[in-house]
């Protein structure tokens, strides 16, 4: 697609939704921390989170639903998984505490091959990011959850509303995954009991859409 100038300067800087990189992914996951709290909170208030719960965030940005959930699950332990650097490195930040503590580490690696033991979690979530997760991810989400283990995801564009098609346009790689996409390819990886909901937002322009499907 050929872009104007003003479209351009939004692509370089939406570019770091996919990959935080160098000054602008700082500004990007601080952006991300600021700004996605609502559709975060609305997503976990489908969680029933156990106080010892063993959590992994994937693709965990700036690490702000790390926090959240160690806040949840206080005699917990929360993992925070991202393959950007400039994620890793915030998220660090933003839970140095926690980290200190015991109760929670982050590692830069890919969703595409998580470096974790079979049956390792009791709880996977996924925020804002599985529009840029290889295909065929979900098998190795599958994996690292313990038998009867959940996955959360939560997105806040699912291609339902004509808006959507604005941000495949701004941001190169990036895929709108339809509900009953979402569904298929959770329960074709394993997966039982899936369950959508959706929330319209900003006057029904737009939708949230939430996932959660167990082991
Ligand atoms: C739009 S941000 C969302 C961050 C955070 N979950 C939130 O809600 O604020 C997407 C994040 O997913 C990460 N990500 C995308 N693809 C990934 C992959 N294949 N493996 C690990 N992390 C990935 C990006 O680096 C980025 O930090």
């Amino acid at each position: 697609m050929k872009r104007n100038v003003f479209q351009e300067f939004l692509h370089r800087v939406l570019q770091n939704c996919a990959k935080p990189e160098g000054l602008l992914g700082k500004l990007m996951v601080s952006l991300m921390n600021a700004t996605h709290t609502p559709v975060a909170q609305w997503g976990l208030s489908h969680l029933d989170l156990a106080p010892d719960a063993v959590v992994i965030d994937l693709g965990c940005g700036g690490g702000s639903n790390v926090s959240a959930m160690l806040a949840a699950c206080p005699d917990g332990h929360v993992t925070g998984l991202d393959y950007s650097s400039v994620s890793v490195a915030a998220s660090k930040k933003k839970n140095a505490a926690a980290i200190h503590a015991g109760r929670c580490r982050i590692v830069e690696g890919n969703v595409a091959a998580l470096p974790f033991p079979d049956e390792s979690f009791d709880v996977a979530t996924a925020f804002e990011t599985v529009y840029f997760w290889p295909d065929n991810s979900f098998p190795d989400v599958h994996r690292i959850l313990k038998p009867g283990g959940e996955f959360l995801i939560v997105c806040e564009a699912d291609g339902s509303c004509p808006s959507d098609e604005t941000w495949p346009q701004l941001i190169d790689g990036m895929k709108l995954l339809s509900r009953d996409h979402l569904v298929d390819a959770l329960e074709k990886a394993g997966f039982r009991e899936v369950q959508t909901d959706r929330r319209p937002v900003m006057n029904e322009t737009g939708r949230w859409l939430c996932v959660r499907a167990r082991k």
